[in-house]
């Protein structure tokens, strides 16, 4: 991958990526996010569970701007194959290890697409005894999901298209990126 330019569209495995969501936009939906968090969440301890690898960004920047009592815990979960479309199958490779008897639990996520991989935690949580289950993602495919609740807290909604940057892949690359960008598939008209 190539360095960014600011503004400029980054090439990855050959495919090219453009500018969607600059990084100050991105820092004033985070500070949304939380804000609304705090406010429901006070007094209420938290347990802010990370879905690694792409909400790490996300989850690193929204706990730091919450100035309350709350608990972080990691996931490790895997519904993509790498490349551009979910495979399907959800593949549980890490699982919390806080008790989650009694405990309100915040899913943080990059992405909620059809919804599947929250919907698949939401109930594996509650299975466990959690209080209560709210998701709060960074971006929302609304026009792609498909199963189970929307996310309680989104950043962003975005078009039906696929992304990179913040945590966000392709083939593995790309998370470093301070911005998310678009996948460029929209071929020039003919004629
Ligand atoms: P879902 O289970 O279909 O909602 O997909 C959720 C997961 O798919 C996310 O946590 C991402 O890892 C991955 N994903 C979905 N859309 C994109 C995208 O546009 N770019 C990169 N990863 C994506």
């Amino acid at each position: 991958m190539d360095e960014p330019a600011i503004g400029a569209p980054v090439m990855i495995d050959g495919l090219r990526f453009v500018p969607m969501i600059g990084s100050g936009e991105i820092s004033r939906g985070i500070a949304a996010v939380a804000g609304a968090l705090v406010e429901r969440y006070r007094d209420r301890n938290p347990l802010m569970i990370c879905v690694l690898n792409g909400a790490a960004i996300f989850h690193a920047d929204l706990i730091r701007l919450m100035p309350i009592a709350l608990e972080v815990d990691y996931v490790r979960v895997s519904s993509y194959d790498g490349g551009l479309s979910s495979s399907g199958t959800i593949i549980f490779t890490a699982s919390a290890s806080t008790q989650l008897t009694g405990r309100n639990v915040i899913v943080v996520e990059d992405i909620v697409d059809t919804g599947r991989t929250v919907d698949w935690l939401r109930g594996y949580f509650m299975e466990r005894g959690a209080a209560s289950v709210e998701v709060a993602s960074l971006l929302y495919k609304r026009e792609a999901h498909m199963m189970g609740n929307p996310p309680e807290y989104a950043a962003f909604e975005i078009p039906n298209r696929f992304v990179v940057g913040f945590g966000l892949d392709y083939r593995q690359q790309g998370r470093n990126l301070p911005a998310v960008y678009l996948l460029d598939d929209i071929l020039p008209a003919e004629g």
